[in-house]
């Protein structure tokens, strides 16, 4: 099977990507793929790069691994080059693929974006599709579509993209008299916790809010809920059937950290753990899957997809949010959900290729 890894790209989160792609290629075995890595440049270049695992893990002091294109072949210039090329060289190069892992994070990516592109040039590729994916990125229209299926979900406050002045009014208004302080301040199309931030008076708020801003000028400010955070993988079921929901994780946060930030999440020390399966009474468990499954159709996902929730103290959850391409790295939530569950990783992306060639 002749598979095109996709990775780096245009967001903030562009490394972790690397770091993504960097556990993919290590678990392709060569006995059964045949592999065309193309990473995207931080400027949207796409070129085809040696592919080599170990030059996409996570170095020495935290230092992260980027996409350089000296040396490499150029498959896609970047922004603005476009159109100088021949029209047919993104179906060419990925025309001869059977499948395409888009392992991007974050907008022109995890978006839609590539996967419209992936359609319009017939090529296969693991994933959602174009809608869930967009909706996916969007944290406003996500929890509107949450909501709508009848699942709970934060409650928060949107700061439109328009101009933030004529709003901070409005918006600090709306802020004290639906739920108060402390608040998370996010860009509504970011991942990581890039650009977010957790804020406990009217005086944080300006700051915070153009802080997110600098990520995307659509910017949400959500309540902050009191609970633990636990997470559930989804797969899509075989050929007709319902998706599937691996056990359920919890993130443990030593009380140095106010949050589950980026530190956090990709350079963890002693004192933030995940749990696999998580510590809870069964029911608790079966609800959390039950509504992951319920998410992932809410938003029309395919393939995969990682739902995080907060568990409040009486036992009553709230979605916080969906992840369509979730962090895919051998020490992340998503593929450890699953080993826990029976799928270890070489098999997940096996299973993953498999239902993009279905
Ligand atoms: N956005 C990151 C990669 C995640 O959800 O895991
Ligand atoms: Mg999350």
């Amino acid at each position: 099977i002749r598979v095109a890894v996709v990775y780096g790209g245009r967001s903030s989160e562009h490394e972790i990507s690397c770091v993504t792609a960097g556990g993919v290629l290590a678990a392709l075995d060569p006995r059964r793929y045949e592999v065309l890595p193309i990473g995207i440049t931080t400027s949207g270049r796409w070129v085809l790069t040696g592919g080599d695992p170990g030059s996409l893990a996570i170095g020495t002091g935290g230092r992260m691994p980027q996409v350089d294109d000296a040396g490499g072949t150029v498959v896609l210039p970047g922004r603005g080059e476009l159109a100088v090329q021949s029209p047919g060289q993104v179906p060419r190069a990925l025309g001869e693929v059977d499948v395409v892992f888009p392992l991007l994070h974050g907008p022109y990516g995890e978006d839609g974006t590539i996967q419209g592109l992936l359609e319009l040039a017939d090529v296969r590729y693991v994933g959602s599709g174009v809608l869930a994916s967009a909706v996916g990125m969007d944290k406003h229209v996500m929890k509107l579509l949450l909501a709508g299926a009848g699942l709970p979900v934060t409650r928060h406050v949107l700061v439109r993209p328009s101009a933030w002045e004529p709003q901070r009014d409005r918006v600090v208004a709306e802020v004290e008299e639906q739920f108060g302080y402390p608040v998370f301040v996010k860009p509504a199309r970011a991942g990581s916790s890039m650009g977010v931030s957790k804020v406990r008076s009217a005086e944080e708020l300006e700051a915070a809010v153009l802080a997110a801003r600098e990520h995307d000028p659509k910017v949400l400010i959500e309540e902050a809920v009191v609970g633990r955070e636990v997470e559930c993988g989804v797969l899509e079921g075989p050929a007709g059937g319902e998706p599937e929901a691996s056990v359920v994780g919890e993130i443990r946060l030593g009380s140095a950290h106010e949050m589950y930030d980026f530190q956090a999440k990709y350079l963890p020390g002693d004192d933030v753990g995940l749990d696999i399966p998580a510590d809870l009474p069964a029911d608790v468990a079966e609800r959390v899957r039950r509504m992951s499954v319920d998410a992932f159709q809410a938003l029309s996902c395919e393939s995969l997809a990682r739902v995080d929730f907060f568990l409040r103290e009486d036992g009553s959850l709230l979605v916080n949010e969906l992840n369509t391409m979730p962090g895919f790295t051998p020490t992340s939530m998503f593929p450890q959900l699953w080993a826990k569950t029976g799928i270890d990783y070489p098999s997940l992306v096996d299973r993953l290729v498999d239902t993009a060639l279905r």
